[in-house]
């Protein structure tokens, strides 16, 4: 009886640990198919953005440069009034075409790529101080290092979601972004003195939902949380990569 029992018993444990094998195999392939996803996603994103920027830079751009040479050819005004019209016409396109310039290369992913993320995110808090809606910030404290080229491109598109979110929706005059480079993680702040956060996880928006799935494949994580005084402060920590 007791050889039995302990039969039947042995026989439980077995198959117990069999299925709890079982059961991490799956949950482990559920993972790698949500992280391919993931990746395939941010990859056809990418593309969109790329030609979406190329569109913007060899076509408008194109067409606008063409418009600026035409008005140039024209014999110069009579009267001042009309003077005044046509340079003001002539320095608004230049301003449009500048605008689309860095549009067009904070679209791009090869030009980020090619910039690095530090000088790619101070064009872009450069981009929206010209906006002249907001007062932005950008300080790098710590010894910066050189990250993986589609590491540096998620972080890219999770700031400029951040800052996208901040013009949409803070009501802020002030948003500070902070690069702070440590040991062995580098730590970004985002802070904004507008309204604060109301939305709950399950009420995320498409925007919020990629940040936090992009967060995942950099094995980082991300958090937000409303300041006492006034605003939004969110933290993003990104595990760097260990030099040999
Ligand atoms: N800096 C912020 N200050 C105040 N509220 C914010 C801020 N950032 C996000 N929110 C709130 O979180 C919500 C979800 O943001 P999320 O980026 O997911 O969506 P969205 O910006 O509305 O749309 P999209 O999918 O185009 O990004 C917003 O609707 C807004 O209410
Ligand atoms: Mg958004």
């Amino acid at each position: 009886m007791l050889i039995l029992v302990s039969m039947v018993f042995m026989l439980f444990i077995v198959f117990n640990r069999k299925r709890i094998k079982f059961i991490l195999e799956k949950q482990e392939t559920q993972r790698q198919a949500e992280f391919e996803f993931a990746k395939i996603r941010i990859e056809n994103q990418e593309h969109l953005l790329k030609n979406i920027s190329w569109e913007l830079h060899d076509n408008i751009g194109q067409l606008l440069s063409v418009s600026k040479m035409q008005l140039s050819m024209l014999p110069q005004p009579d009267t001042e009034t009309d003077k005044k019209i046509l340079n003001d016409t002539m320095e608004l396109i230049s301003k449009v075409l500048d605008d689309i310039r860095s549009l067009s290369r904070s679209l791009n992913t090869e030009s980020i790529g090619f910039m690095g993320l530090l000088t790619a995110t101070k064009f872009e808090i450069d981009r929206l101080n010209r906006l002249k809606f907001i007062n932005a910030r950008f300080n790098i404290t710590g010894t910066p290092v050189k990250l993986h080229n589609s590491d540096e491109i998620i972080l890219f598109r999770i700031i400029q979601e951040l800052m996208s979110n901040v013009i949409k929706h803070a009501k802020a005059s002030n948003f500070d972004l902070v690069f702070s480079f440590g040991n062995d993680e580098l730590i970004i702040t985002a802070s904004d003195n507008g309204v604060g956060m109301k939305t709950k996880t399950e009420n995320y928006g498409l925007g919020l939902k990629n940040i936090v799935s992009r967060i995942k494949l950099l094995n980082g994580s991300i958090n937000f949380e409303n300041k006492e005084k006034r605003g939004l402060l969110t933290t993003i920590k990104y595990p760097l990569p260990l030099t040999s």
